[in-house]
């Protein structure tokens, strides 16, 4: 489609402070915007992202001073790294406004002269409480108690008693137009609980006039008409979203285009300057709203936000260094509703990562692969007449539907729902395998065929996995079409989802690495986050002396062929998870195990080539006996023993199956 013939869609972050690096709390939202930017593009849309940094106001100048450079300087850095890292999470912004940005400014400085001009700002003189992180001044009745102190409602820190002449915005003339707007479209705020939050806790209490401009320091516009003034940050700030498409310019196409903005992306702090102020500023200025005010809850930690002065504060890059950006685009799209807070743990990270990157999306990847490889020369078989309508068609009706779920669910901005829809199909296609057993089929030269539906619908489902996940994981669907050996373009594009079934036969797979691999989470939090460890205490004289008497009184006669309770409790016996399993090289006897302990991963060594296939073992809870000393077999060290029955046949000969443990206890859990 051209250009111009698609449909315009407008994304913005908030423009961050650049007085500190940006943390993971400010990824959320720019991997956030970034996403649903490329699932625009990908459905059709003309789509422009704006992201950028908000660098006026007195805590730069502060810090700056502090740091004994210009607020400049010290802008210049953070805005740097900023780029930096967003390189690193794969953002890719249409454009990157700088509130220093000369466009901006001048820009900034008409507007204000603009509601100076025609009455919506005046000049009064101002006494009030200010809270200089938050840039914002409180009225006395806005303010709340904290240890007997009167402090910011935002930011719990204490406020100053500041006078000044200043500009005052006019926003007292709009309050009633303002609530109109907003109860006459229930779009314009969501989620919908915050217009309700601002109706009530702002504008039907009355809406103060707004200061808007400062005498105390110097980093800002200046206000051209009055340079002793700049204007405030917020006027300045969000005024971004219009100076970076070109508004008050001659050269305002962009503006003409996609304005008004489809969504602004916000934090839910600062919800009630982007729906107050911003749709009243640009009432003033004769503009149509933005479609949509999103407000998106916090990553906390440990119930507080995170933020730099808390001390309490994650950063992308140590993560993204160690398990790959689309893991970390994953987890925090996945792991809260968008909207809502949650925390941030390293243990919830890996636990996800585990769960359904290693195991249900790598698992399928490398099992569709490797049975390719196994049973048709690694050449996708073609669709043959040998349909089971009864495990077929469902699979390939909810695979032909994924795209309409999961375009439902990113209209609404529900990220995690979105990708609950694709992981729905991921999980279908794993029990699919367990349904129709292709390791069965392909035993019986007469069910090739069976087998070629069953792993042609497989590879099909894949690549629609792959494309979907496309927006959430830039780099991982062409890790996918690598090992499926996909390489022709018009397989990737959603338009190649339209209709199910278009992937060819006859293309080469490629076994590759595996896409996330398995984390031992114990290992890994402590390598993360090192803990001491609990030091057990020398027991003294008399609790020894007590267990000794103890034991005593409880020595029974043993029974001859049995065995003591305490030998018995020196057994421990978990539930293993089977991730991997595949055949040791030049035995018969042996397959060799990677399995989940929860915790940790085991590589387990058991001869029962003779019984079991590879494959169908994959996923299932064996049991293990998880202390028996580790034992090296054909050079390959293996860690604990797989249970299984024993049935003698009546040509003596034996069968052996593993014992299985019910799929619904976790890995790692002790059987006892
Ligand atoms: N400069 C203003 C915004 C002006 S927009 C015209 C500002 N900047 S900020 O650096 O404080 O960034 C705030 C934004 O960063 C939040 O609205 C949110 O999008 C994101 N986040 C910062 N910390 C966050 C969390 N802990 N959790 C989620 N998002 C967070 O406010």
């Amino acid at each position: 489609m051209c250009d111009n013939c698609k449909k315009p869609y407008y994304i913005t972050t908030p423009i961050y402070y650049p007085s500190g690096n940006m943390h993971i709390g400010h990824t959320y939202t720019t991997v956030a915007a970034d996403t649903m930017t490329r699932f625009k593009k990908m459905t059709g849309y003309d789509a422009y992202f704006l992201t950028g940094t908000d660098e006026h106001g007195q805590k730069i100048e502060q810090k700056a001073a502090e740091a004994g450079v210009t607020p400049k300087e010290y802008v210049d850095k953070i805005v740097a790294n900023t780029k930096e890292l967003w390189k690193l999470m794969n953002i890719q912004y249409d454009d990157f406004i700088r509130t220093t940005d000369e466009r901006h400014e001048k820009i900034v400085q008409k507007i204000f002269r603009q509601f100076y001009e025609q009455g919506d700002i005046y000049k009064a003189s101002y006494e009030g409480q200010y809270c200089t992180p938050c840039e914002s001044f409180w009225t006395a009745s806005q303010l709340v108690e904290k240890d007997g102190v009167k402090v910011c409602p935002d930011c719990g820190r204490p406020t100053e008693l500041v006078t000044e002449e200043s500009y005052f915005f006019r926003m007292s003339k709009y309050q009633d137009w303002l609530i109109e707007y907003i109860e006459s479209h229930p779009d314009f705020i969501q989620p919908a609980s915050r217009a309700n939050e601002m109706i009530n806790n702002f504008l039907k209490p009355g809406l103060q006039d707004l200061c808007v401009s400062r005498t105390s320091f110097k980093w800002g516009v200046p206000v051209d008409f009055d340079p002793k003034h700049v204007v405030y940050v917020w006027i300045d700030a969000l005024s971004n979203y219009i100076t970076a498409l070109g508004y008050g310019t001659e050269n305002d196409q962009l503006m003409q285009k996609f304005w008004p903005a489809n969504v602004h992306l916000v934090g839910k702090e600062i919800v009630r300057f982007h729906t107050i102020y911003w749709p009243i500023m640009l009432h003033a200025l004769g503009l149509p709203l933005p479609k949509q005010v999103f407000a998106h809850g916090w990553l906390l930690f440990g119930n507080d936000k995170m933020s730099k002065s808390k001390g309490n504060v994650q950063y992308a890059q140590p993560i993204v260094a160690r398990y790959g950006c689309d893991a970390l685009r994953y987890y925090l799209l996945r792991e809260m509703p968008f909207g809502a807070d949650g925390n941030y743990t390293n243990e919830a990270f890996l636990t996800r990562m585990n769960a359904d990157l290693a195991n249900d999306l790598g698992n399928l990847v490398s099992r569709t692969v490797a049975m390719i490889e196994k049973y048709f020369d690694g050449v996708i078989p073609a669709w043959t007449d040998a349909v089971d309508d009864t495990v077929d068609k469902p699979l390939h009706e909810h695979c032909a539907a994924l795209p309409r779920l999961v375009e439902e669910q990113m209209d609404k901005l529900q990220y995690s729902q979105a990708l609950a829809e694709i992981w729905k199909v991921i999980g279908e296609c794993n029990k699919y395998i367990d349904l129709t057993q292709p390791w069965v089929l392909g035993k019986d030269p007469e069910k090739k065929d069976r087998l070629s539906n069953v792993l042609h619908t497989l590879a099909e489902c894949v690549r629609y996995v792959a494309v979907l996940i496309y927006p959430f994981m830039p780099t991982t669907p062409e890790r996918i079409f690598a090992q499926l050996g996909v390489e022709d373009e018009g397989l990737k594009t959603w338009e190649s989802l339209s209709e199910y079934g278009k992937l060819p036969e006859g293309t080469k797979v490629q076994k590759g690495e595996a896409l996330f691999p398995r984390i031992d989470i114990k290992k890994e939090l402590e390598e993360l986050s090192p803990q001491p460890k609990e030091e057990k205490k020398p027991e003294k004289k008399e609790q020894k002396a007590e267990k000794k008497q103890e034991k005593k009184e409880k020595k029974v006669e043993i029974p001859e062929g049995c065995i003591a309770f305490g030998d018995f409790e020196k057994i421990q016996l978990r539930v293993a998870k089977v991730c991997a399993c595949e055949r040791v090289e030049k035995s018969e006897k042996l397959l060799k195990f990677d399995l989940d302990l929860g915790t940790e991963h085991r590589t387990v060594l058991s001869g029962i080539a003779k019984w079991h296939n590879p494959e169908e073992l994959i996923g299932k809870n064996l049991v293990l006996l998880a202390n028996l000393a580790p034992r090296k077999i054909m050079g390959i060290e293996s860690q604990g023993m797989l249970l299984s029955a024993v049935k003698v046949n009546e040509d003596g000969s034996e069968t052996l199956r593993l014992l299985t443990a019910d799929p619904m206890m976790p890995a790692g859990a002790e059987i006892g």
